[in-house]
Order: structure tokens, then sequence, then C-alpha cells
């Protein structure tokens, strides 16, 4: 069942995610070589509670951080650890919050120094999967519109999505009805309605989509090793248009009509 939020609701999630905007504002500037993964979590936790608001990621589903760092070839839901950022990588950050019973979700890569340029173009062609998503999240659309237009744009550029992972409706929970799936067709699924929420979030491999878990439970890695990246928005639905809700200031949250 899709919970559609209220006005007052999609206000606080707003705050909630204006919150979160400016905690990975933060975390991308920490994001240097040599650089631990654990120290970025604790730099995440710390600016999440001065915030005011609660490290989502902490204890979801027995996660053990407030955050998930993926590098290179690891996908999403990297574990921080005593690993040190080395030039050249590519760098996933993904992170929650709640905030007055809300969450938001968002995350995104960075190159750690000079990423090669195929690094950077893959980077480049993941946050436009999100941005063409956007384009097509609007009332009276099909989700499947999102879901299509991410994978074309992926693929287009001789990138693949993975499958086994999806973006998500979301709200008091962080997981939520819908799935929001980063292949589909268009024209299928539910409609898109104002007050809807999604955390819409393209994971675009280099080479093939398949991956799997490693053996501590959660971190997701290419089966072919190359690289792997990563963006999320939440994003809610509007009569105008899409509100970007993890947007860092309010020029940018837009209500794109087309
Ligand atoms: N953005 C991820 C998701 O939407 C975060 C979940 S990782 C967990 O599924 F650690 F919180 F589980
Ligand atoms: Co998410």
């Amino acid at each position: 069942m899709i919970n559609y939020k209220t006005q007052n609701e999609l206000g606080l999630m707003r705050q909630a995610g204006l919150a979160l905007a400016a905690v990975v504002e933060d975390l991308k500037a920490a994001v240097q070589p040599g650089v631990r993964t654990r120290e970025i979590d604790k730099l995440a936790q710390a600016r999440i509670r001065s915030a005011g608001a609660r490290p989502g990621f902490l204890g979801y589903h027995g996660y053990p951080n407030s955050i998930c760092i993926s590098i290179n070839d690891e996908a999403v839901h990297g574990i921080p650890g005593p690993r040190k950022v080395v030039a050249g990588d590519i760098v996933s950050l993904d992170l929650g919050l709640v905030l007055d019973g809300f969450w938001a979700d968002m995350g995104c890569t960075v190159p750690a120094g000079q990423a090669s340029s195929e690094a950077q173009r893959l980077i480049r062609v993941t946050d436009e999967c999100l941005q063409v998503a956007l384009q097509h999240a609007q009332p009276g659309g099909r989700l499947g519109d999102i879901s299509a237009a991410v994978q074309r744009h992926a693929e287009q550029n001789g990138f693949s999505v993975i499958r086994q992972f999806v973006g998500h409706g979301i709200g008091r929970q962080m997981h939520e009805a819908p799935q929001v799936p980063n292949f589909g067709r268009a024209g299928s699924g539910p409609e898109l309605k104002p007050g809807m929420t999604l955390a819409i979030e393209p994971m675009v491999n280099q080479g093939a989509p398949e991956v799997y878990i490693k053996p501590d439970g959660w971190t997701v890695c290419t089966s072919d090793g190359l690289l792997s990246s990563y963006v999320e928005h939440t994003v809610a639905i509007t009569a105008q248009g899409p509100q970007v809700l993890t947007a860092l200031d309010a020029a940018s949250s837009g209500r794109i009509a087309v």
C-alpha cells in the first residue's frame, strides 16, 4: 500500500531532507586520499546528531554504522572500517536520517583526488540517470516511466543497471511501497500521484549488471570486478512536478514541470 503524504507531512520531509543534504555536503569534502572510511562514518554520525536527527541506518536490520561507503567495484551497502581511501578511487556515500518521525535517504558517488576519465564518465552518466528520472517523475505518469528512463540512459552510454537492488517509497519508514527499479517499461506500474515520496537511486555498473554480496553479509560488489556508481535523492511527486526533498537549497529542490 502506498502512503500518500499530506502537505504538512511533505513539509516535515523537506526539513529532514534539508538536514541530510547539509550533512552529505560536509561528507563529500571529507572524501580525500588517506581518510579511513570509519572516520567518515564518525563524522556522519556526529553531523546527523548535531542536526537533532537520528542516524537511520545505525541498527537497521542489524547494520552496524550510520553510513554505507562503497568503493570502486563495491556498488552499495559497503561497511565503514579501517580501509583507507586511495587517490583515484570512486567513493559512494549512502546515508539516511530520521527527523520528527520522517526519513530522508540520499547518496552520491565522488572521486578521491583524480579518477580516470572512464570513472568520471560513469559518475556523470549515473548523475544524469537521476536527472532523467526526475524529468519523468510527473503526476499522471507511471512509475515505469522513471525506471525505463534510467535504464535507457545508462545503457545508451554503454553501462548497465543493477537489477537485484531497487529504490523505494519512503516516509515514516525508510522502505515503503512502491519499489522503484532502475529498469522496466514506460507506461507500466502504479500511477505517479501528488503526495507520493520516492527514494530514486540509480545504481549503474561499468560492465555487466550482476552483483554478489560479500561474506560480511552487506557489501554488494560487481561480479566482474568493474566499477559501480550510485546516486540517490528523496523526491516528492507534487501537482507541479517533482520536488527534490534532499536538495541542498530551495532553488535546486525545484518543482520541475515539463
Ligand atoms: N539507501 C539504502 C536503501 O535504500 C540504504 C539501506 S542500507 C542499511 O536501501 F544499512 F540501512 F540497511
Ligand atoms: Co534508499
